[in-house]
């Protein structure tokens, strides 16, 4: 009876979380930075303080803060203003928790403010506890604004983690975009604590926005619901951007829109992600947004031999590259695989001009290591290929051009290890708008 349990129980397992590790030959190089000892001891705050903080966009005009507290009753209000230590306007918003089999989450709470101005610091605190700290806005909309992204993918929370974010915290972006496999948690709750924490000091001055990887998903069919702690720790604007799931939205900034993709919910034509996709592109306005560019966690065109013959990339890119491909979307980025890959213009397969960019960005630095093993034959369509921890840039100069930049973590300094100028598809007559 007992080894019946036993083997039913680790059947189970074995079921629901045979995704989770990739059984691929991940290398993890050695690493001499260890920042994580830190983090653990800056958890220990009164349970009333504002832990794991992080702010995101959150529809035209308005920000959200996110953070938790191990108290209940602290109220979910943020009082802000733009001096320091006259913080005369509040916003309420809510709080909620969660249950993961024996563990219990602290309260996350979600706050939205605004209107704000744009392009300006603004200072806050938390539920009236804790310091003070600040976030800045992002610049004002416009087809010729220019803006900064700082691009991630699969961060987790190891010494390569820490590197990676010193180096994105050296550049001057106004908002992160993250594909991706967030902290490795893997079913131990716990872990999104000390993730939060690890993440806090860099999101909660910085506009962070995030859509899921697989890693997100700690499944646990009949107990515990896909995506709960995900769901719960990183409230993306679905609902500002008509979505009806935090698991795919879109937002506006300066004069790009972008689309956050999710690979791990339904993406047939069939579904409400796919039919939410028609709705959003069709509302897009080249004129005000020239750039549009998408985000999502499994590649599409990906040379390395980890995470080949996927359903979330092949059936996806199946269900989905054509309606991109006929709205003219200048970019893809996508993570999962850990290593960086960008592509030249491509549509089927093929190269062409008024195809899509699609990079992978998937070397944040989790404990997984790197992707080492390409294919022998680097396809037409593969302009470079490198297997190192790092970091993207995307600067939007203007309404045309933006200049792309792979900087990898090998050394203690970030090094550019690849740079492009982008030229955005709306402006070449020959790639008018297809749909
Ligand atoms: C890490 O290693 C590099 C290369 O070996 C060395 O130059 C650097 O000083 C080391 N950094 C620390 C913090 O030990
Ligand atoms: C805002 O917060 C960041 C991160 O905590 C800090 O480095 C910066 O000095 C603060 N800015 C101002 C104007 O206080
Ligand atoms: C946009 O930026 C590029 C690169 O700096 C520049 O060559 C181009 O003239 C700019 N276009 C406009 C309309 O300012
Ligand atoms: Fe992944």
């Amino acid at each position: 009876m007992g080894l019946l349990f036993t083997v039913c129980v680790f059947c189970y397992f074995t079921l629901v979380a045979g995704g989770m590790s990739d059984g691929m030959p991940y290398v993890r190089p050695p690493s001499n930075s260890s920042k994580i000892g830190l983090l653990i001891s800056a958890a220990k705050r009164s349970s009333t303080d504002p832990d794991q903080i992080h702010v995101s966009l959150a529809g035209p005009g308005y920000m959200k803060v996110s953070w938790m507290t191990a108290d209940k009753n602290v109220p979910s209000t943020v009082q802000y203003g733009i001096q320091s230590g006259k913080l005369l306007q509040t916003a309420s918003g809510v709080s909620t928790s969660y249950r993961f089999i024996t563990y219990q989450s602290g309260q996350m709470h979600h706050v939205k403010i605004g209107p704000l101005q744009d392009s300006t610091t603004y200072f806050y605190r938390c539920g009236g506890y804790g310091p003070e700290y600040n976030f800045t806005t992002p610049p004002p909309s416009g087809p010729s604004e220019p803006v900064k992204f700082a691009v991630v993918g699969d961060l987790g929370q190891t010494d390569w983690t820490m590197s990676t974010l010193g180096h994105v915290a050296a550049y001057d972006y106004d908002v992160l975009l993250f594909a991706g496999d967030l902290s490795y948690a893997d079913y131990i709750q716990s872990r999104w604590d000390t993730f939060g924490q690890m993440m806090s000091p860099y999101a909660n001055y910085k506009p962070w926005m995030v859509t899921e990887g697989n890693h997100e998903k700690e499944s646990l069919p009949l107990l515990v619901e896909s995506f709960l702690a995900y769901n719960t720790r990183w409230e993306m604007p679905y609902k500002e951007s008509g979505s009806n799931s935090n698991l795919y939205y879109s937002f506006e900034v300066a004069g790009v829109h972008v689309l956050m993709l999710g690979s791990y919910t339904d993406f047939d034509t069939e579904s409400e992600q796919y039919k939410w996709l028609q709705v959003d592109l069709a509302k897009v306005n080249r004129a005000k947004t020239p750039w549009l560019i998408a985000m999502l966690h499994a590649p599409w065109y990906n040379s390395n031999t980890a995470h080949q013959g996927e359903d979330e990339s092949e059936d996806m890119m199946a269900a989905m590259e054509t309606l991109l491909y006929q709205n003219n979307v200048d970019l893809l980025f996508a993570g999962h695989v850990h290593a960086y890959e960008r592509n030249l213009r491509v549509y089927k397969k093929k190269l062409d001009e008024c195809g899509i960019v699609h990079i992978t960005i998937g070397d944040g630095g989790n404990r997984e290591g790197l992707a080492t093993d390409w294919k022998s034959t680097q396809p037409a369509w593969s302009a470079k290929r490198e297997s190192s921890f790092g970091f993207g840039q995307l600067n939007v100069v203007n309404g045309t051009h933006a200049l792309w930049s792979w900087h990898r973590n090998q050394d203690v300094e970030a090094v550019m290890a690849d740079e492009v100028w982008m030229t955005n598809l709306n402006a070449k007559p020959e790639c008018a708008r297809k749909a």
